[in-house]
């Protein structure tokens, strides 16, 4: 059986809908069942429900919102993650964590892998990048899968907030400065049920991996993307404009490349990210066939 914590975000709500269609033993834990910088209701948690694994997909993910209140996000970005560890450790059970290009500052030429030094430039960056530090300290059975650009049906994303944007305004704005992959959470959803009998299985393999979609684009050419699929359903077509970061001043820097590489989790568990367009159109067309789909899960 796996446990996931998280169970309300993006991916915790995508981890639960794909173990369903794969009839996969799968509990989901909210944050009202259990906090995960708590060690005693994670042990609880752990005690009830006898996991075989444990995938950690809780986190303060507001990025801007960190800059100021940074000692909650590295409660959950930080403490959480050494709390799940050291259960996982007692309970002698593999960790699935999930983390972030934001571990990265963007400066390099190309997309980074595993190997490349973390150097994160804005708070939640820092966090999760402590919260690593910690599983990989605590627990030798973890998986670290960083991905990025993550959008979903479920709760709050750059998908969404285009789509709902596009239906008011004739000009979107969108930065064309930074890159990286758009990942659907539904994927790596898929991608993590596809690793884990294998963490299950094998006590010896852990490590850290990088997954996202295929490809890479802009946050502009992940906006075009996104109205071309639903323009044709809707009837909105804005224009959508290129700016710079420059010209969008947000509370938290953003890396200006977002790109992994992610060749290592191809080699190591023979699964190859589809190209970044496919989910992006397939999700845009499932929100605005059925957006009381979207809205009756939000989170
Ligand atoms: N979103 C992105 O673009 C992105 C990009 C790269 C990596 N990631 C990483 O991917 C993972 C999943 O992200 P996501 O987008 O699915 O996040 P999300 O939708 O914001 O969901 C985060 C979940 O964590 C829960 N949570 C927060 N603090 C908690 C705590 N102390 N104890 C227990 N649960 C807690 C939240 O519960 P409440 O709703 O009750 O607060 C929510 O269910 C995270 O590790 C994130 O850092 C995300």
């Amino acid at each position: 059986m796996i446990l996931v914590f998280g169970g309300t975000g993006q991916l915790g709500r995508e981890l639960f809908r794909a173990a369903a269609e794969r009839h996969v033993a799968l509990q989901a834990s909210a944050r009202t069942e259990a906090d995960i910088a708590d060690a005693a209701a994670v042990a609880a948690a752990l005690k009830r429900w006898q996991p075989d694994l444990v995938v950690n997909a809780a986190a303060y993910t507001n990025v801007d919102g960190a800059e100021s209140h940074e000692a909650e996000a590295r409660r959950a970005n930080e403490l959480g993650p050494a709390v799940l560890a050291a259960a996982c450790a007692e309970a002698g059970i593999a960790l699935v964590h999930i983390s972030t290009d934001y571990v990265f500052d963007g400066s390099k030429d190309g997309a980074y892998r595993e190997s490349d030094a973390v150097h994160p430039i804005n708070a939640y960056g820092r966090g999760k990048a402590a919260g690593e530090e910690a599983v990989r300290r605590t627990l030798d059975r973890h998986v670290i899968l960083r991905t990025a650009w993550l959008y979903s049906e479920f709760g709050r994303n750059f998908l969404k907030t285009m789509l709902q944007l596009a239906q008011t305004r004739d000009e979107l704005r969108v930065v064309a400065d930074q890159h990286g992959s758009p990942t659907s959470a539904r994927e790596l959803a898929e991608a993590i049920l596809h690793i884990a009998p294998r963490l299950i299985a094998e006590p010896r393999l852990s490590g850290t991996y990088h997954f996202t979609a295929g490809g890479a684009t802009t946050w502009h050419g992940f906006a075009e993307c996104i109205v071309a699929a639903a323009a044709p359903i809707t009837g909105r077509n804005p224009r959508i404009k290129p700016i710079a970061t420059a010209d969008f001043p947000t509370s938290a820097k953003r890396p200006a490349n977002s790109r992994l590489d992610c060749s290592l989790f191809v080699q190591t568990f023979g699964l190859k990210p589809r190209p970044w367009r496919e989910a992006v159109q397939a999700t845009t067309r499932a929100l605005v066939t059925a957006p009381q789909l979207a809205e009756n899960h939000v989170a």
